[in-house]
């Protein structure tokens, strides 16, 4: 029996601190529900052990980048094959609020010891998304939108200008859609169902109009 090609697509949103990746990954799942699509949405760090063991090293400043580097590809590999894939498998449009351009930007910018291509090769057994936007806001108007009291160890003005720069430099090389998020989300959210839709329009996903 010939097995029908399954008509899924792997979609991240991903950008600093700030930028919307939670609420925009949010609203894009039921835009895409209440089109008829099955829709999975998952976020980095996982549900995991791994990705437990790091949102609580998210708030110690004593973890090496590399120690970090080399647990959120761990954890990529374990989200991508137990989770992202079966979903894929199970004919899903899968959603990731954060994938492995997080691990460039943020792990390559805190060691200049760390490059990318180091963290590329670690996430070399997690499977490469269909389409990643990358939402971007300027660190200054980000963070000033949170609370002051429990800022994470990466929230840091001088960190995200350079966490800004390698997103930036890698959506440019790479072809990814980059969306400024400083604007109302109505219309930050419809730029962003544009690409999606255009994605699955080349991919000949159909859905409800
Ligand atoms: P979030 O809950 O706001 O998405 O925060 C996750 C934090 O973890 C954010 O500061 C980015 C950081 N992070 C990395 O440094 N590397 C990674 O690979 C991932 C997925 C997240």
């Amino acid at each position: 029996m010939i097995k029908t090609m399954q008509q899924t697509l792997f979609i991240v949103l991903d950008g600093i601190d700030g930028a919307g990746t939670t609420t925009h990954s949010k609203l894009l799942a039921g835009f895409l529900s209440l089109k008829g699509l099955k829709t999975y949405l998952t976020r980095e760090p996982s549900s995991s052990e791994i990705g437990k063991l790091l949102r609580i090293y998210l708030k110690d400043e004593r973890i090496p980048a590399s120690t970090d580097a080399l647990l959120f590809a761990a954890d990529r590999v374990l989200h991508y094959k137990n989770e992202i894939k079966k979903k894929l498998e199970e004919g899903y449009i899968v959603i990731s609020d954060r994938y492995i351009e997080s691990s460039i930007a943020y792990q390559s910018s805190q060691s200049d010891e760390i490059t990318i291509e180091w963290i590329e090769n670690l996430n070399l057994f997690a499977g490469e998304p269909d389409l990643t936007i990358i939402l971007d806001i300027d660190p200054k108007i980000s963070l000033s939108r949170k609370n002051q009291e429990f800022l994470e160890k990466f929230e840091d003005t001088s960190l995200l200008d350079k966490v800004r720069q390698v997103y930036l430099t890698r959506a440019e090389k790479l072809g990814y859609s980059i969306i400024n998020t400083n604007n109302i989300i109505e219309l930050v959210q419809t730029e962003i169902q544009e690409v999606v839709l255009n994605k699955l329009k080349e991919k000949g996903i159909g859905i409800k109009k």
